[in-house]
């Protein structure tokens, strides 16, 4: 059975999700970086091991992923999902793991890396907004891309109102991303993600669309 690891840095919603469903894999342990991460909670009352590896025990990034990679590397994961995990990672790490490091990022990728992407998509006005899960490489936020939602930005959206409609979707795709991953789907060629599988209802999605 495949082995995950899911690194949390707070709430732990998709981490939650990933707990609830049924995955043909072993999810060995989360870890966190901040002590006070809701989801570690979550995942101890549901038979997870937990562990912390605190970034301010370590004086700098190097040391910190040096100690953070020996945590994960100690559970032999096929993969690895960041869930809300909040600080950037080196390159020296994301080379040791590479190509088993997924992340959720709650924007339609290239569109608005980094933080707030909610408000500043919300800034520039767009109809459609959305989140991407991508394979994790050394250009923050720029990985190949496996799958994204697209959900509508609605006229009397706040950032709490369509972060929650993203969110939504994000419990949706990235389920979906670990099974084609697990199921030896996916081929990362370059900066794409070739998906072995057929295609269903590629619709285009239309925001605002007139009645
Ligand atoms: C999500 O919006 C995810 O896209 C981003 O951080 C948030 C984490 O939420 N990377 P949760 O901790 O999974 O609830």
């Amino acid at each position: 059975m495949k082995r995950i690891v899911i690194l949390i840095s707070g709430r732990g919603s998709n981490m939650q999700v990933l707990l609830e469903t049924k995955l043909d894999a072993q999810i060995v342990a989360v870890i966190s970086n901040n002590p006070s991460a809701r989801g570690l909670q979550f995942a101890r009352s549901a038979g997870v091991e937990t562990k912390l590896v605190n970034h301010r025990d370590y004086a700098d990034r190097t040391s910190f992923d040096k100690a953070l990679g020996d945590a994960i590397a100690a559970y032999s994961p096929d993969l690895i999902v960041l869930a809300g995990f909040m600080r950037i990672l080196t390159e020296q790490f994301i080379k040791r793991f590479s190509g088993r490091i997924l992340n959720i990022h709650p924007s339609l990728l290239p569109a608005f890396s980094g933080l707030d992407t909610h408000r500043r998509a919300l800034d520039e006005g767009v109809k459609l907004h959305g989140c991407t899960v991508h394979f994790v490489t050394p250009a923050l936020d720029h990985g190949p891309i496996v799958i994204q939602a697209a959900v509508p930005v609605l006229p009397d959206d706040d950032e709490e109102r369509l972060a929650a409609r993203v969110l939504q979707q994000e419990h949706v795709v990235y389920p979906q991303a670990i099974r084609w991953f697990l199921e030896g789907r996916l081929a990362i060629e370059g900066n794409h993600v070739r998906l072995s599988a057929a295609w269903r209802n590629p619709v285009p999605i239309i925001s605002p669309l007139p009645k």
